[in-house]
């Protein structure tokens, strides 16, 4: 049990996000009895709710997305539920949430620490940090966090006008961003594959390493978010956040110590060392894809151009592959492949390591009886690893064959699951905030991707759109690996 004394104030308490995972995983902390039972949550919104009716929606998104649902708990559960209707720019919304705030202190005995947890639209976080101050919000007796959902910005200028908003009234300190991809269970466990085996670090390096791919990959469209997605692509909705701290944990030194200093200092030294891409070298670099009409699990399912909200003549990209280069000592050379797609074959975010030949061929005379050692780490759906060898095939004659370790976590997928914000939740009760990221990190990897988006946007894609949904994106991305003699491996289970 963790010390949760705290109110943790939802805005955007109707949203899909605090339907969909706040709530289910602050229910699963409850019901596993990971919180104390000092703690209140206040949803505010714009719509008219009463407490009750605000307590029915909780328990409603309980029973839809909890793997814990219709437990005996609920009830006592939301009773720590209390709904405030809000406008994020008016002093009286303030006044009144202040006012509920120093009533929960009371009424369970909570001594003023407070989570202001932002789960809505990024054009207010600036407006609402500054509006908590001058209505005495953050001036309690306890600590105060304000915990902020992606998008931090859509580019370094905006992300940093956003920050200096933030931290007139929150120190870094007190800030937490999600990456809800470093609440995955598997991308934690990314540092201990590394770290607590004598195995894999010795040839962690360019000696032994040929190139890393990283795949996340999704079979859905833009759904309802066309407007949002407009505006981002997927360079700036998956790469910039996600896939570049997937590259950090695989790339970073081994931290001092587990503490979130140490180990952001590492993340942060990858972050350095990327390679800039320069505007006119971006087309060798990296690829952009827009899905067009296709077939996903055997459904037919229409083009990027025609999702709603969408310009019917976008240039958006809905898919990107790109060449990473680390340049420092360890990766000088080593390529970090890199993609990620909406409308693509199948949902799944894979890391493959690729190992280098042998110095020398004793046994493969034969290409078939030979494959190279991979480690291949599954975040989601499946989650575990395998790793790729080879071995003696059993018969009389002789010869080798490819044989495969393999670890599975569970036998259950992970994906939509609230397992990821469980984490994060609980981490940021605690106090503790490695699994988040820092602001040197959002400000050094918009640094490596605005180059890429301007050229693109100078750039209008003449290919669009140029792949199938379904497929596992263009063709160009295929060739960003052929021209340097690799090939991305299969992202399928067994694959
Ligand atoms: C979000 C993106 O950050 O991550 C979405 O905005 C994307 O577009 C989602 O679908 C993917 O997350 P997951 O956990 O389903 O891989």
């Amino acid at each position: 049990q963790i010390n949760s004394a705290s109110v943790i104030v939802i805005f955007g308490a109707t949203g899909d996000l605090a339907k969909r995972k706040l709530y289910p995983s602050i229910y699963n902390l409850y019901e596993k009895g990971h919180l104390t039972d000092d703690f209140a949550v206040v949803g505010v919104a714009r719509r008219q709710l009463s407490n009750e009716e605000f307590r029915n929606n909780v328990k409603d998104s309980i029973y839809e997305n909890s793997s814990k649902a219709a437990d005996s708990k609920e009830d006592s559960f939301v009773k720590h539920f209390f709904y405030q209707p809000f406008d994020v720019t008016n002093d009286e919304s303030y006044q009144a949430l202040k006012s509920m705030l120093e009533n929960l202190d009371q009424q369970f005995s909570i001594p003023g620490n407070r989570i202001f947890y932002l789960a809505m639209a990024p054009e207010f976080f600036g407006t609402i940090a500054l509006n908590l101050e001058a209505e005495g919000l953050t001036q309690t007796d306890g600590w105060k966090r304000l915990v902020i959902e992606k998008p931090f910005g859509h580019n370094l200028p905006s992300a940093k006008k956003l920050n200096e908003e933030i931290r007139q009234v929150f120190s870094e300190d007190e800030i937490y961003r999600i990456d809800h991809y470093l609440g995955k269970e598997m991308v934690q466990n990314i540092e201990v594959i590394r770290f607590a085996n004598a195995l894999f670090e010795p040839l962690w390096n360019n000696r032994y390493i040929s190139n890393i791919q990283i795949t996340s990959s999704e079979t859905v469209g833009v759904e309802t978010r066309g407007g949002y997605y407009e505006k981002s692509g997927a360079l700036r909705d998956m790469v910039q956040n996600h896939i570049l701290q997937m590259v950090a944990l695989l790339a970073m030194e081994p931290p001092i110590k587990l503490t979130t200093e140490d180990i952001r200092n590492e993340k942060i030294k990858v972050f350095r060392s990327l390679r800039p891409v320069i505007p006119e070298e971006v087309d060798q670099y990296f690829v952009r894809g827009q899905y067009d009409a296709g077939e996903v699990n055997d459904k037919e399912v229409q083009g990027y151009r025609e999702e709603s909200n969408v310009d019917p003549e976008s240039n958006t990209e809905t898919f990107v592959a790109g060449k990473v280069m680390i340049d420092n000592f360890r990766w000088a050379g080593v390529p970090f492949y890199i993609r990620t797609g909406k409308r693509m074959a199948t949902k799944s975010t894979k890391i493959v390591v690729e190992f280098k030949e042998l110095p020398m061929n004793l046994y493969f005379e034969q290409q078939e009886e030979k494959g190279p050692n991979l480690l291949v780490i599954n975040i989601q759906p499946e989650e575990g690893m395998r790793l790729h060898l080879n071995a003696k095939k059993s018969s009389p004659t002789g010869g080798t064959t490819p044989i495969q370790l393999e670890f599975n976590n569970n036998s259950l997928t992970s994906i939509n699951t609230p397992e990821a914000y469980e984490r994060l939740l609980y981490d940021c009760m605690k106090g503790d905030a490695t699994n988040f990221t820092h602001w040197d990190e959002v400000a050094l990897s918009w640094q490596f991707i605005d180059p890429i988006s301007i050229a693109w946007a100078n750039n209008k894609e003449e290919d669009f759109p140029n792949y199938a949904a379904g497929s596992m994106g263009p063709r160009k991305s295929e060739k960003l690996l052929e021209k340097d003699g690799f090939k991305w491996w299969p992202i399928t289970h067994k694959g």
